[in-house]
């Protein structure tokens, strides 16, 4: 048994996910915490909502409520919908909770402490016509590193640089529009990444294992024209984690706030607290997963996130964590393996949450249940390049994967053994070649279906998992028992023993993917035996003769083409 912390990028707390960035951080994060736990580790998995920054802000000025009250409604309604998709989160923390303002400041006051910080007086852009500084997010420009003429002054998203907004060239207000932008002097804090970059540098590099994605990402930004420049980490608003120097007021600093990327992923470490903190534990108990020198030794860390959140994964949170490790007995730790995806697209476009175009995960879960969407979005996982989702696709996947493949050889054997023998397992007959040569290929794809979901290679799990689904069907096909029945009734209650049972073993290769469907076989099966099929002749052995067993109601109802019609039209424009 090993133990396993998995964390999926948190969510920004304004305005719900949609399905592209679900299948690139949450939805393989639980695919992965399910399998893990299936295989008996000890697993912690934690998301949170990301709540703090001027979109925060904005969005609960613009629903007309304190800002602090529209986080809290909307972490529910964002909890409910992770609950919806089955998400299995140990903890679905929340970045404005007091144990993340505690340890955020915390960080600060050891970087600075060790030298990791550097006290700048900074010129920022000030909006006479806006009456403000502005927050990077609400300046746009040219981006100087690829010309993009809709950068964003904290990030482009076209060619995934890490900006400061005075670097746009041409910049404007997008709150406003304004032009007559000036500079102002104000002083800041800045985290000496460019310190840290030589062991930045050989720790990625030393991470030879890593999706391509990953690392090239994080080289770039590490080689690239300058190299990897130091971060602003404070910003002047209100609502965020005020600047302190550990549990000290930090002079010069009054009234500003940390910058919610420099808190957003410490809140991994400090909802594992408020999930302890809630169970009554002491802080032994989340410092076991996160600090090195307080038991984490043998914890194996891995992250998910889009391609757009591996700069800040790559270089700026491990430069907080290496920084504040320096000269000290405190080893908090580093992530062991940075899962990253690609970008699913949209019906011949992008998906966009400013621009309300696709499918957003409540309206998905308003038209099918979270199986469809789980297995379908799994198995075309973004990962070696970009994917794209399409009505037909999804249609005839879904239909052809599940309600054919799955769905059928559930309700075939299930209702053929409930009208030849009863609703028992039938006794007699053994397994006899046809069942041995089954055997054979459910071991050889089981073992690689585990070699790729312990590799978080999604697509190839799913491909796999597929292949098992087959492998029974064509088994069937081929065995006939209907018409074995005939001649031999001995022979085919083997042929039906056999089947019946692997309904259980599907439903437990399954329930990473597909969680709601595998409870609904494990519970027409009648069974609660979860154990993994390390021995598939044994687990093919499982369910004895005389176990009792139910027909299930339709697994997967089909899609047909009025549906698929009514969605597309539904969803091809853009939502309000
Ligand atoms: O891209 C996003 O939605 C960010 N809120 C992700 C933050 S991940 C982390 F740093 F915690
Ligand atoms: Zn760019």
């Amino acid at each position: 048994m090993s133990r396993i912390l998995i964390t999926s990028a948190i969510p920004y707390i304004n305005g719900i996910k949609h399905l592209g960035n679900l299948v690139g951080s949450q939805l393989p994060a639980d695919l992965f915490a399910r399998y893990m736990r299936a295989r008996g580790n000890e697993v912690m998995f934690i998301c949170a909502t990301d709540e703090h920054g001027t979109p925060a802000e904005l969005a609960a000025a613009k629903a007309g409520k304190p800002v602090d009250e529209f986080c809290a409604e909307m972490h529910k309604v964002q909890a409910d919908i992770a609950q919806g998709f089955r998400l299995s989160f140990d903890h679905f923390g929340r970045s404005s909770s007091p144990q993340n303002q505690k340890l955020t400041q915390y960080f600060a006051g050891k970087l600075a402490e060790n030298g990791f910080i550097k006290e700048v007086v900074e010129e920022q852009v000030y909006s006479p016509t806006d009456g403000r500084f502005l927050p990077d997010r609400y300046i746009e420009g040219t981006c100087p590193n690829c010309g993009y003429d809709s950068a964003r002054g904290d990030q482009c998203d076209n060619c995934t640089k890490q900006l400061n907004p005075t670097d746009l060239i041409n910049p404007y207000s997008t709150e406003s529009g304004a032009t007559d932008l000036e500079v102002r002097e104000t002083k800041h804090l800045h985290l000496r990444q460019s310190a840290l970059k030589d062991e930045l540098d050989a720790w990625i590099n030393s991470k030879t294992d890593w999706p391509v994605l990953t690392t090239s990402i994080a080289k770039k930004w590490l080689h690239d024209g300058d190299g990897l420049q130091d971060r602003g980490i404070t910003r002047d608003l209100k609502w965020g984690v005020p600047v302190k120097k550990g549990t000290e007021d930090w002079p010069g600093m009054e009234g500003k706030v940390f910058y919610v990327w420099f808190d957003a992923p410490i809140e991994y470490i400090a909802a594992t607290k408020e999930l302890t903190d809630a169970r009554g534990e002491d802080d032994t108990a989340w410092q076991s997963w996160w600090r090195e020198d307080k038991g984490a030794k043998d914890v194996t860390y891995y992250q998910f996130m889009g391609k757009d959140n591996v700069p800040f994964h790559t270089l700026s949170f491990p430069a907080t964590i290496k920084g504040a490790n320096q000269n000290s007995d405190e080893k908090w730790k580093l992530v062991d393996y940075i899962k990253s995806f690609n970008y699913l697209n949209y019906d011949g476009g992008q998906f966009s949450t400013s621009r309300g175009r696709g499918v957003f995960m409540d309206q998905a879960l308003e038209i099918l249940p979270s199986d469809y969407w789980r297995w379908w979005l799994l198995s075309h996982a973004p990962e070696s390049s970009d994917s794209e989702f399409t009505w037909e696709n999804f249609q005839a996947d879904v239909n052809k994967d599940l309600a054919d493949v799955l769905g059928n050889f559930v309700s075939r054997i299930t209702k053929f053994c409930r009208s030849k023998f009863g609703e028992e397992v039938p006794a007699g007959g053994i397994y006899g070649e046809a069942e041995q040569s089954l055997i054979a290929e459910l071991t050889k794809r089981i073992r690689a279906y585990e070699t790729h979901m312990q590799a978080m290679e999604v697509r190839k799990s799913a491909s796999e998992l597929r292949a098992i689904w087959v492998a029974g069907n064509e088994y069937l096909q081929s065995a006939a028992p209907w018409s074995t029945f005939k001649t031999d009734p001995e022979a085919a209650a083997a042929q039906v023993r056999i089947a019946l049972n692997l309904i259980r073993l599907y439903a437990v290769l399954s329930a990473p993917f597909i969680p709601d469907a595998s409870s609904s076989l494990m519970e027409a099966m009648k069974t609660g035996d979860t154990s993994w099929p390390d021995d598939v002749e044994a687990a093919l052995n499982a369910l004895p003769a005389g176990h009792a067993f139910s027909v299930p109601e339709v697994l997967f109802a089909k899609i047909s083409d009025e549906n698929r019609e009514e969605w597309q039209e539904r969803f091809a424009g853009v939502r309000d």
